[in-house]
């Protein structure tokens, strides 16, 4: 039976909710149904707010706060778990985000001018960081698949490794926006040729705990020797138990002789001095949010399959790619036959939808719309209905 009530609609104004503060600045309105920024609608499960509560409410001083062994145990035991990544204290440092993390990472192991490495259509701010710190972006642009999905150009990434002498290569895994659970194999490769090549990967696991439909993520530093001794990887409690406003994220990596200068630079610059609210909040998921998250996802799933029928029996010229982790669902519009612009306007303006376009992602997302599946089901639904009546408006 359901513990945790997924189809409560919330009313998230007044909550310095960025999902809806900004959608007059970056949308021109304030009228759409806010499905874009990937965070859920969904209240966190119980025992974060308790923990909170608690500690807060408890207890009134806020005073500097030092990371504990508890809250280390919490990361260290959920992925060992879920995920079957191990490591240890010392191999895992606090970051304020993931995307943060990309940042120390480009800073500390690159210099202005080095070749970074994306496979878009990719999540755009690896792009940004890459670009404005004065680094070079490569693009080994994925390859699309029959099933709407991508896949590695491992070929062209061999090529672009050996000829352009990139110094860092970027892994989103599980990818954003497509969905996509890694295989082993893949992920082996990389990181062979990444070793051969003297490329740091920095693995973006973020949304690794968001597997669906039976997929299972592989955290790229256990993939192999090779990997262990390349990656540099990142994750998050965020997104998966919905608190990615407590900017709590953790940094692996296992190999000595990357970590110990990395980490050393990260507590120098006290990079790594975390709140008090994401320590609280991160133990309080991982110990007790796993039920939670069983349900979440489940929910998800349902959601995605209603997209997919919808599309399927009333708007055929769109396509709602299955995902195999995450709450994003990659729609492949090509089969309206509008260009981007078009396709961007008719979500935008017809059917009052506020989701991300998929130029953001790259080029290759062109005639793609990134649409959060983080709501109450009624919400999705609703939009659908919207999308139906824009579609069949032209
Ligand atoms: C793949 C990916 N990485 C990182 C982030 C952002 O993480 P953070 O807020 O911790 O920087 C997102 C947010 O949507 C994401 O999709």
């Amino acid at each position: 039976m359901a513990r945790y009530n997924f189809d409560q609609c919330i009313d998230r104004h007044g909550t310095q909710c960025k999902k809806i503060e900004v959608l007059k600045q970056d949308y021109g309105r304030d009228d759409l149904l806010p499905l874009w920024i990937a965070d859920m609608d969904f209240a966190v499960c119980p025992e974060i707010t308790e923990a909170l509560v608690h500690r807060l409410g408890d207890h009134p001083i806020y005073g500097y706060t030092c990371l504990y062994d508890g809250y280390w145990q919490s990361i260290i035991d959920w992925q060992r778990e879920r995920n079957g990544f191990e490591f240890t204290q010392d191999e895992v440092t606090f970051v304020a985000g993931i995307v943060t993390g990309f940042g120390l990472a480009v800073n500390f192991f690159t210099r202005p001018g080095d070749k970074i490495i994306i496979q878009q259509p990719v999540y755009y701010p690896f792009k940004d960081v890459i670009e404005g710190n004065g680094r070079i972006c490569i693009n080994n642009a994925l390859l699309p698949s029959p099933d709407g999905l991508y896949s590695m150009n491992l070929e062209e990434l061999e090529r672009l490794m050996r000829e352009e002498k990139p110094t860092m290569m970027v892994v989103c895994n599980p990818h954003n926006p497509g969905g996509i659970t890694w295989e082993p194999d893949i992920l082996r490769k990389v990181a062979r040729m990444a070793r051969e090549n003297g490329v740091i990967v920095f693995s973006d696991e973020i949304f690794g705990d968001l597997t669906l439909f039976g997929h299972r993520h592989t955290p790229m530093a256990t993939v192999s020797e090779d990997a262990a001794a390349v990656t540099v990887t990142c994750g998050a409690p965020s997104k998966t138990f919905n608190i990615a406003g407590l900017k709590s994220s953790w940094c692996v990596v296992k190999n000595p002789e990357l970590r110990e200068p990395f980490f050393k630079w990260i507590e120098i610059n006290e990079l790594c001095n975390a709140n008090l609210v994401s320590i609280i909040a991160t133990e309080a998921a991982y110990r007790h949010g796993g039920p939670w998250l069983e349900e979440c996802l489940h929910y998800i799933e349902g959601n995605v399959e209603l997209v997919q029928q919808y599309c399927h029996e009333h708007i055929p010229g769109i396509v709602a790619v299955k995902p195999q982790a995450g709450f994003l669902l990659w729609l492949d519009c090509t089969g309206l036959g509008l260009s981007h612009d078009e396709v961007v306007t008719l979500f935008r303006d017809k059917a009052g939808l506020a989701m991300n376009e998929g130029s953001m992602f790259g080029e290759a997302g062109k005639c793609h719309m990134r649409f959060n599946m983080g709501s109450p089901r009624s919400v999705i639904h609703q939009a659908m209905r919207q999308l139906e009546a824009a579609v069949k408006s032209l």
